[in-house]
């Protein structure tokens, strides 16, 4: 008899539900969009009663369509965008919309948090120094300029773990997940009193925390009515999106590693041993494979980048793609692929939303440098996709200073489709770069913790052995040539972000 598994992938643009069975095989999937509201600049905020329906009608949707017996669904895993906070009240009602991962207004607060558990001892506790990313800085936030708001407050939860929430009824996270939130204690893998404590924050508004794979509970009658899902079926931790995706790419042992481009952009090594950069540059979070971390450095806006100028300047490819009834990426890389190394001279700063690594600054903003009346939209796009791969090295280049080993790079999600980009980062990172057969990414990856979670497998690793393949046809050998032509422009890059970082802080005051 077959079994099935669930892995939802709760995005910042959308949310995808992909119903496997329990060799990897994609059965069935759905997916559904949902706005991001910007109500300032620097603030993103999106609401949780969206991410709510969004889960239960792409449930509903996989269910239906697979014709699989409800019973024979054995687990369900829950993966998504990291650090938002979600505020229930007493009845389990959402208080206000949430503040999620990208959102950068919560400056003071990071200056609170520091000053009350000192720089230092943040590092060793939380293994990150205080980022307006992150949770923490967010409850703080609500607490200094809504406290009414903050009085209703009784639970607080990860994105992921809201849906958790309604499709159980459990107040529960797991530790990747946690590790983001500022609050977790991430050598010992459980919350920080010590922080709790110096930050005044109720330790019972909190989630119980669990390893990635454990069981959380099982689906409410209710839910099993409304999305055609069995009370039997098991809810495991599931885990943050770049913690899923490790596992989703098979990057659950020392030496691997992977890189992904979604709305942020990641460079991810798992890691056997906690490994902290004292300088905080790249972010040390528990992993989903029990008792093992992973150092990940981020690039806020990678695919934003490309969206955002698709959607402002580049209009004319989306207009030209429907004309010519082909993709908008065709478009985009034939125009880079005619255009050379250095879009003609012209670097781009990816910074829309602030950056984390390699500036932890959440004043910074992006830039297009060196612009000349030579350059077409062609340069521009070239610029945008160079941009984005440059900061990516950066993060690999911390990796490697911090002595994290990486002989084996993947590539995933929706940017590292185009070969185009996955052969930039194979230039610039000098490394061959590879992708999966498989390309669920974070949905498979938390597919595989219920599996494990209902006991279809022994282990998280014997389960990514048996079920992640690579994909020889699209590997990207590196090209030392042009990573020699790639270093040169990517020097000016990051003397660019020194030059600016006084006038950044000016004109943030304007
Ligand atoms: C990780 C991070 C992003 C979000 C959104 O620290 O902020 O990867 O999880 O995808």
């Amino acid at each position: 008899m077959m079994n099935y598994l669930i892995g939802i992938d709760l995005g910042t643009s959308s949310t995808k539900t992909v119903l496997f069975d329990e060799d990897g095989n994609v059965i069935a999937s759905a997916g559904k969009d949902y706005p991001l509201y910007t109500p300032n600049n620097g603030w993103a905020e999106q609401k949780p009663e969206d991410w709510r329906d969004a889960a239960l009608e792409t449930i509903a949707k996989v269910v239906k369509e697979s014709g699989v017996n409800a019973d024979d669904i054995k687990g369900l895993g829950i993966s998504g965008q990291m650090h938002g906070l979600v505020m229930l009240d007493e009845n389990g009602e959402v208080i206000r919309p949430s503040i999620i991962w990208c959102d950068q207004r919560t400056e003071k607060e990071c200056e609170e948090i520091t000053e009350k558990i000192g720089a230092e001892r943040l590092i060793e506790i939380t293994a990150n120094p205080a980022l307006t990313g992150f949770t923490a800085s967010k409850i703080l936030w609500v607490r200094n300029n809504e406290p009414e708001n903050y009085a209703k407050c009784k639970h607080i939860l990860l994105p992921k773990d809201y849906v958790r929430y309604i499709l159980t009824g459990e107040f529960a996270t797991e530790v990747s997940d946690a590790s983001g939130m500022q609050l977790l204690d991430v050598p010992k893998r459980q919350w920080s009193d010590e922080v709790l404590e110096k930050l005044d924050i109720d330790k019972s508004l909190l989630a119980k925390v669990y390893e990635s794979p454990e069981v959380t509970g099982t689906i409410l009658p209710e839910i099993a009515e409304k999305t055609g899902l069995s009370t039997s079926t098991v809810v495991v931790g599931g885990a943050g999106d770049n913690a899923a995706a490790a596992v989703g790419t098979g990057v659950v042992e020392d030496g691997k590693a992977f890189t992904t481009i979604g709305t942020s952009g990641v460079v991810f090594a798992h890691s056997s041993k906690i490994s902290i950069d004292p300088k905080g540059r790249v972010h040390t979070f528990c992993c989903a494979v029990p008792g093992a971390w992973h150092v990940m450095g981020v690039t806020q806006a990678a695919g934003y980048s490309l969206a955002w100028y698709l959607d402002n300047m580049g209009v004319g490819y989306k207009d030209e793609a429907k004309e010519k009834g082909c993709g908008v990426y065709d478009l985009i890389n034939a125009d880079v692929e005619k255009t050379p190394i250095g879009a003609n001279r012209l670097i781009y700063l990816p910074y829309l939303n602030g950056e984390r690594t390699p500036h932890l600054d959440p004043d910074c903003r992006g830039v297009l440098f060196g612009l000349s009346s030579m350059h077409t939209k062609a340069d521009i796009v070239r610029a945008v996709m160079e941009g984005i791969s440059y900061s990516l090295t950066d993060c690999k280049d911390i990796l490697s200073e911090m002595g994290v080993e990486v002989n084996d790079m993947m590539a995933c999600g929706g940017g590292a489709k185009n070969g185009v980009q996955r052969q930039m980062m194979a230039d610039m990172f000098g490394c061959d770069v590879n992708t999966v057969t498989a390309t669920e990414g974070p949905a498979l990856g938390v597919a595989i913790l219920a599996g494990v979670g209902a006991g279809i497998y022994d282990s998280v690793e014997n389960a990514c052995r048996k079920m992640i393949h690579k994909d020889p046809a699209k590997e990207c050998k590196t090209n030392l040539e042009n990573k020699a032509k790639y270093d040169k422009f990517h020097e000016i890059y990051k003397n660019l972000y020194g030059c600016l970082k006084e006038q950044y802080k000016e004109i943030a005051k304007l």
